[in-house]
């Protein structure tokens, strides 16, 4: 792949499968992206090992030895920036940004979300589409703004609810999708087929992600 390598750092906080299918597909060769650094909120988080197996760097940063959130998110872009990354992926990192962290990324910070946003914002988003009836579910890649689970839309996948699915079966069905999803999103903004306008749209150079 002759495209130049994208620099990223990727923020986990617990399992890591989504960061773990964003690697395979770097180690595929079929995304053309430099994962500097993978951080993590939490010393547990089991992503952490698929970053050291592969050399990738790792960092723990404990939200809890952090009276203010200010602080805190001002201690992550100080560890994010020594990697100049070109682009910040939020893969199941389970903390509310400040503004001014969201602000100092924009256009350059991407979340994943189990859910077909706008529906289901927040958590426990499966048991609330079992609860809601809804025929369909499934996740949403997009840039992040200061509206919590509100920013534009890169890329959805759906998937659908059968009669005896439990929160469990449909969260692994909507899983399965996000593996798929946030690397495809990664590529198109790694490919600049994406972009954030300044008045917060997504403007696709190509048609190849829709
Ligand atoms: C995923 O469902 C993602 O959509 C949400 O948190 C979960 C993280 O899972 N933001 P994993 O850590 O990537 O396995």
């Amino acid at each position: 792949m002759s495209t130049k390598l994208l620099p990223i750092v990727v923020l986990i906080s617990g399992r890591g499968s989504n960061f773990f299918a964003i690697l395979e597909q770097v180690q595929a060769g079929k995304l053309p992206v430099d994962i500097r650094a993978v951080i993590s909120n939490c010393s547990q988080a089991q992503g952490l090992h698929y970053a050291q197996q592969a050399g990738i760097k790792t960092h723990i940063l404990d939200h809890r030895k952090y009276r203010q959130r200010q602080i805190f998110d001002r201690e992550l872009i100080k560890i994010i920036d020594f990697y100049t990354p070109e682009l910040v992926v939020l893969a199941g990192f389970m903390r509310i940004l400040t503004a001014e962290f969201v602000q100092y990324y924009i256009g350059r910070l991407m979340n994943i979300h189990p859910s077909l946003l706008p529906e289901f914002p927040g958590l426990n988003t499966h048991q609330r589409a079992l609860e809601a009836k809804v025929c369909e579910h499934g996740a949403t890649v997009h840039f992040v703004t200061e509206e919590v689970d509100g920013g534009p839309i890169i890329l959805q996948a759906k998937v659908p609810i059968y009669k005896h699915d439990t929160p469990e079966i449909l969260a692994d069905r909507v899983l399965e999708e996000e593996h798929k999803i946030y690397p495809q999103a990664i590529l198109a903004f790694a490919k600049k087929e994406i972009c954030l306008s300044k008045d917060g749209q997504v403007i696709r150079t190509t048609p190849s992600v829709k």
